[in-house]
């Protein structure tokens, strides 16, 4: 029998599925109708003193047919006052007694702080997420990623909160950094109870040009927003998979967000060390509903792996993933075409031939517009088979028996690595390159 329920820190959840702080948690009716539709947990809107928006607040990137491929905001914390936004999730409680409240909260003075827990406390939430990650507007005021990307005021931070609180804490962090481990450790020093992990990328998504001025235009001027949607999704994992490798850090469980959108997102999370998932802008786009394909994609996937919660496979992509210097240089790939599914659009041609490695051949016969793969010329890098338009056409077969493994990391200490400018061991020196001058021969 399949649990989908969590205990994240403490914060007790039906179901792994939390709806991250943004717009569609700005109120109790929203997350009122996100609960009902089956959602397990809601980050609420970040609490702290209100602010005043601008008109005109996001912006895109639409990548050939699919808009919001990238998404984008300049909006700042809640503009609701707090005595509202408390009253609201008090009465949420009431009527989901079981389900996760986790308040956001982004307050300036150490007294703001101790006030704000306080009120949420009152109101009932579960847990408390720090933001110490809007990376437009708040930073501008000291507060958000300008705290995010400063381990020791972080630090400081999270110890002033968890002095005051007495429901667990998450700290959010900011991927605008160029290493996410110190402030991880920064908030596991600080006492934090949780991580959670990415809040937004800072980012320009397009330049109006009529205005000149960046998207989304504010009266002719515009200012960096936040990145967020399917396009962040393998930077916030990787962050992930940083923090959760560490052996400090992945002593507090990690919330996992940032581009998810589907159940197999959610799984990919999981397995790179996630025991909760929070979602933004999948549910700007789509609305609440999307929940339902989670669910039960979710629950699918652990029925055909035999799996009763999601801690028996939380982590599991982690041994896995490993520093280049140890992956198998005896490993082999080469591109096989199924003539059988070929369309002829000759792409993966262009793509070798330009972009790779001169692998693949056209046929002398025009008539012909099946290409060939030159198995001696090709290294295996999959280019042809990730531009194929057609599925499973081009795939990759293993041409080494299995039997051998060899590293970069063992080769060097052999002391079998290249080491002069034209040294013998070097991996492309006796593979095929044309000579230049074939450049101009006419081929098709
Ligand atoms: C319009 C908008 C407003 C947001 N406001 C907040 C906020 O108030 N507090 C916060 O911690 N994160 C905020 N976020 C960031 C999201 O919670 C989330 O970390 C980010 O969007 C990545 O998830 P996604 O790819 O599912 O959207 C906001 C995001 C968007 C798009
Ligand atoms: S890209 Fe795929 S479909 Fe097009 S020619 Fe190559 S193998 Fe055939
Ligand atoms: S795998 Fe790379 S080198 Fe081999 S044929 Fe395809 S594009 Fe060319």
């Amino acid at each position: 029998m399949i649990d989908l329920s969590i205990n994240f820190a403490g914060i007790k959840s039906p179901n792994p599925f939390w709806l991250a702080s943004a717009p569609p948690t700005n109120s109790g009716y929203q997350i009122m109708k996100a609960f009902e539709a089956g959602w397990g947990g809601a980050v609420w809107k970040t609490l702290g003193v209100p602010v005043v928006n601008v008109s005109s607040r996001y912006g895109s990137v639409n990548y050939r047919n699919t808009k919001m491929m990238g998404f984008n905001n300049i909006e700042l914390i809640t503009d609701r006052p707090l005595a509202d936004n408390l009253r609201e999730i008090e009465e949420v409680k009431k009527y989901f007694p079981d389900h996760a409240i986790i308040a956001s909260l982004m307050v300036e003075t150490r007294a703001e702080w101790i006030q704000i827990i306080k009120d949420v406390e009152n109101a009932g939430a579960d847990g408390i997420e720090l933001n110490f990650g809007c990376p437009h507007g708040m930073c501008e005021r000291g507060m958000g990623s300008a705290v995010g990307q400063e381990p020791e005021v972080l630090k400081t931070i999270v110890s002033w909160v968890k002095e005051a609180a007495n429901i667990p804490v998450i700290t959010k962090l900011t991927p605008n950094i160029s290493e996410i481990v110190y402030p991880g450790l920064a908030a596991v020093q600080g006492g934090t109870d949780a991580i959670s992990l990415i809040n937004t990328i800072k980012s320009i998504v397009g330049i109006d040009l009529d205005s000149y001025a960046p998207y989304p235009v504010v009266d002719g001027k515009g200012t960096n927003g936040g990145y967020c949607g399917p396009a962040v999704k393998p930077i916030a994992m990787n962050m992930l998979k940083d923090l959760a490798q560490h052996p400090e850090i992945n002593k507090v469980p990690l919330s996992g967000i940032g581009g998810i959108e589907t159940w197999r997102d959610v799984v990919e999370f999981i397995l790179l060390g996630a025991t909760s998932v929070q979602v933004c802008t999948a549910v700007m786009h789509y609305g609440f509903g999307i929940v339902r394909e989670m669910e039960a994609g979710l629950r699918q996937f652990m029925e055909e792996k035999n799996y009763t919660t999601i801690y028996d496979f939380a982590g599991k992509a982690l041994p896995n993933v490993t520093e280049w210097k140890h992956l198998n240089l005896k490993h082999k790939v080469v591109a096989e075409i199924n003539e059988a599914k070929c369309i002829g659009c000759e792409l993966c041609y262009i793509s070798c031939d330009d972009g790779a490695h001169q692998a693949i051949a056209l046929s002398d016969d025009l008539s012909i517009r099946i290409p060939s793969i030159i198995e001696a010329n090709c290294v295996g890098c999959n280019l042809c088979s990730l531009v194929c338009p057609v599925e499973d056409c081009i795939t990759m077969v293993q041409r080494d028996d299995g039997t051998e493994n060899l590293t970069w990391h063992e080769r060097t200490l052999n002391d079998d690595i290249p080491v002069t400018l034209d040294d013998d061991r070097a991996g492309g020196k006796h593979h095929f390159v044309p000579k230049p001058s074939d450049a101009l021969k006419n081929k098709r």
